[in-house]
């Protein structure tokens, strides 16, 4: 039997009264799920006033901004949880701290895929289609050699993903039909089980272009993925089988490092999802035009590359290095609340207290370096965490350490290169995208393409002017010219002769 509310609670008026005070006219707008729906300010229109231009389009109702999507609830989803005043994070309802201790990655993406914790025989079918799914085909590899010896492996795995999704005509709505995903949402056995067969691909494929992308950097041959391994082992044996500083227990053992292995594990179920984050939302805005998943997951790697989402953890390393010393951390923070540096790894745009993930993977950081040494930057960093969390200018905008604080001395520990840290995000977060992507191709009322608006504040209407008649000075401000650039090589130096 469901919770009983008083009387009084159920007969609650759940609306708002918004008063139009251009026109004098009263509206309801329903409250759902404490959320008041944005088109229905489309239908309080009024004439155009005195300072309105003809492209506020006043008479056709009103717009929400909301730039940057502050407070602008895009989906409903039953996956993720977050209570950013209280640094709660639950996965399907179950408190992250739980899940790190207690679960395995695999089961963890079974959870937000799926919605309930796996039993035996589901956890076992699922993994075991994962693993399946692990190796690629031969021809990728020359995709992976075509890059240039330098190129950044967020670059590689970005259009890996992208480069993937054409071996999968059968399962690309551009050809089979728009519907093809869709058609789950009615109860298409055949549908679910293409986008479920794409699921089990991308995961189980997540780790091996990853480890081509590392790879391929040094000069080393791919590792097939290996069988009777879990999916962090097998992604660590993938990475550094037959290195001379491998992640291994032993050199050229079979299995990687146990405590290794599980730091890496739980650093993944940190990192499967959190909700609406910035790469989430673009999976979702991409899979919403309905192409194939490979093309939507290729358009999160690019979101989660920026050093403002994914990147954070690499920028961290790249800030403490800078600051050398913990008897720089003071003129660094000084610097920092002039605005002349940013500390990363802290602040987020939910959390507006310590980030639940940032205690767990302390944790794990002690248990890293116990195998691995400790890193001289960790001392910069306590130095950096404890004066930054006494400083007013902190403490007053609610900054407190975000995951990626701790995470990338754990990556540094481990022998990672810098560059590589986007992509032991983007390895675990694939789930995350996944997970909302099918429940976006599931939704019951349909898919609608994400087609936000925007304040149009350029010029009105005006008539080409033909080039001999224009003069003076055309525009004055900020980037308003192409920029005049500087040109290398033998055609830089004869133009700029002419
Ligand atoms: N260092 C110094 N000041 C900061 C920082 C920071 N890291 N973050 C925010 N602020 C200040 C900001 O200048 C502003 O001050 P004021 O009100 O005086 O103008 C105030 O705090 C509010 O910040 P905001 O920029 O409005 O916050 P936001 O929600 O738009 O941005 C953020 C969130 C995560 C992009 C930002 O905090 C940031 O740039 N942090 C550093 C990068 C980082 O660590 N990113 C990883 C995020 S966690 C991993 C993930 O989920 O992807």
């Amino acid at each position: 039997m469901g919770k009983q509310f008083p009387a009084s609670k159920l007969e609650r008026d759940e609306s708002l009264r918004v008063v139009d005070n251009r026109t004098g006219k009263e509206y309801t707008v329903p409250i759902t799920h404490n959320s008041i729906p944005a088109n229905f300010f489309k239908g309080i229109r009024a004439a155009a006033g005195p300072n309105d231009r003809p492209e506020d389009e006043t008479e056709r109702g009103l717009r929400v901004a909301d730039r940057g999507f502050l407070n602008t609830a895009v989906i409903e989803s039953r996956i993720t949880y977050i209570d950013g005043d209280n640094g709660v994070l639950r996965y399907r309802g179950y408190p992250i701290e739980q899940l790190a201790e207690r679960s395995s990655f695999l089961e963890v993406s079974y959870l937000l895929i799926y919605g309930a914790l796996p039993g035996a025989s589901q956890l076992s079918h699922f993994t075991s289609e994962v693993l399946l799914h692990g190796p690629i085909h031969f021809d990728a590899e020359g995709f992976f050699r075509a890059f240039r010896y330098d190129a950044h492996p967020m670059s590689m795995l970005t259009s890996a993903f992208a480069y993937l999704g054409s071996y999968y005509g059968e399962a690309n709505p551009s050809l089979q039909g728009q519907d093809l995903f869709t058609k789950a949402a009615k109860g298409d056995p055949a549908a679910l089980q293409n986008m479920d067969r794409q699921i089990f691909r991308l995961i189980g494929k997540a780790t091996t272009l990853a480890a081509m992308a590392y790879r391929i950097r040094q000069g080393r041959d791919f590792v097939v993925p290996p069988t009777g391994m879990s999916y962090t082992e097998s992604f660590l044996y993938q990475l550094d089988h037959l290195s001379p500083t491998d992640h291994l227990s032993e050199l050229h053992s079979t299995k990687p490092h146990p405590v290794l292995a599980k730091a890496l594990d739980i650093l993944f179920i940190l990192h499967a999802d959190h909700e609406m984050n910035a790469s989430s939302t673009t999976v979702l805005q991409t899979g919403s035009s309905l192409p194939d998943p490979f093309s939507a997951v290729a358009a999160g790697c690019a979101s989660l590359y920026g050093p403002l989402h994914g990147g954070a953890n690499e920028a961290v390393i790249r800030m403490l290095i800078s600051i050398g010393s913990p008897k720089n951390v003071p003129a660094f923070l000084e610097a920092v609340k002039k605005r002349q540096k940013v500390l990363s790894g802290f602040g987020h745009r939910v959390y507006k207290t310590s980030d639940p993930r940032s205690f767990i993977i302390r944790k794990v950081a002690d248990e890293v370096f116990a195998v691995t040494g400790r890193d001289p930057l960790l001392d910069t960093a306590m130095a950096l965490h404890d004066a930054a969390l006494k400083d007013d200018y902190f403490v007053s905008r609610k900054l407190a350490p975000n995951v990626d604080f701790w995470s990338g001395l754990i990556y540094r520990a481990m022998g990672f290169p810098m560059d590589f840290f986007p992509v032991l995000f983007v390895v675990p977060r694939v789930v995350g995208w996944v997970a909302h992507w099918r429940q976006m191709m599931l939704s019951p009322s349909g898919v609608k393409i994400w087609r936000p608006r925007q304040l149009y504040l350029g010029p009105s209407a005006r008539d080409y002017v033909p080039l001999e008649e224009r003069t003076g000075t055309f525009q004055v401000g900020v980037g308003m010219e192409p920029s005049v650039i500087e040109h290398s090589g033998l055609a830089g130096k004869v133009r700029s002769k002419l």
